[in-house]
């Protein structure tokens, strides 16, 4: 896949942000404990019943398809990241009934009217090449749901992501390897350009993009409303803290109507 200027984009595989670099990036974070209290505040908030027929996507390594296909249910994860749905296969070859996997992008989703819900997580959203290309993923969601059918989006707080704005941050990971990234936020597009190096503790270097539209909370309403769903309920955290300036997420969930 390459853009309208023949470049390989960002989020693509090939251009080194999702990989196994990205994976042990995030291992501090992207714990157990953590998907387990996502899923349950999914259960618990979407009132998930026996075999509804979920859609991951984009799924990522499947940490959320997998615990809930444990649960029961009956989940499709979708990812354009052939590595991450490998990773996502081996670790759910041991389940009596594992995840269907699609390799493929989030604008060609190839359902109609087929799941009871549909899950975006964990700020997977506003990473095309501009806001149309966004839309058309929230038009194909509303496709493959059922009427009535529930979709969760759940993006970063983008009044804190700005409130605690800095232009270069470090991190240190458990085992010393270092992050360092560089932000270029613009003003007039919203999207923020994040360019990091990722120095392993055996000392090669990762140098890799990161580049997201933040939108805010009416910008996606709309584009929810445009795409035919109706808003009905906002979190600001897995606990289902309201959304404030210094929550984390901006959690939406949205019916189709
Ligand atoms: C931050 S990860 C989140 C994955 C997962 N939802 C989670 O919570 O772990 C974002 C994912 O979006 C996927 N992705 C990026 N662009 C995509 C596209 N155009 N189509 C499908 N998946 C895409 C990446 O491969 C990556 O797995």
């Amino acid at each position: 896949m390459q853009n309208q200027r023949g470049q390989i984009p960002w989020y693509d595989e090939r251009a080194g942000f999702f990989g196994r670099g990205y994976l042990k990036e995030y291992s501090n974070y992207l714990t157990k404990e953590r998907t387990l209290t996502e899923v349950n505040f999914l259960e618990k908030t979407l009132q998930l019943r026996c075999g509804d027929k979920i859609l991951d996507c984009p799924c990522g390594h499947g940490r959320h398809s997998i615990e809930l296909s444990r649960r029961s249910y009956n989940v499709t994860g979708q990812d354009l990241n052939s590595f991450f749905i490998q990773e996502a296969k081996k670790e759910a070859s041991h389940l009596k009934t594992a995840p269907h996997w699609i390799k493929g992008d989030m604008r060609e989703i190839p359902f109609e009217d087929e799941f009871d819900v549909a899950l975006c997580l964990f700020s997977s959203f506003g990473y095309l090449e501009n806001d149309n290309e966004d839309q058309k993923f929230l038009n194909q969601i509303a496709i493959a749901l059922k009427e009535n059918g529930k979709f969760v989006l759940d993006v970063i707080n983008r009044n804190r992501f700005i409130r605690l704005y800095k232009k270069r941050r470090w991190k240190q990971l458990h085992d010393g390897s270092i992050v360092i990234s560089e932000n270029n936020f613009d003003q007039i597009t919203g999207r923020n350009l994040e360019k990091r190096v990722r120095i392993w503790k055996n000392g090669m270097r990762e140098e890799v993009s990161h580049f997201v539209r933040m939108y805010t909370i009416p910008e996606l309403v709309v584009m929810l409303r445009t795409a035919g769903f109706v808003p009905y309920q906002t979190f600001g955290d897995y606990s289902g803290e309201p959304i404030t300036f210094f929550s984390k997420r901006y959690i939406f969930i949205a019916k189709k109507i």
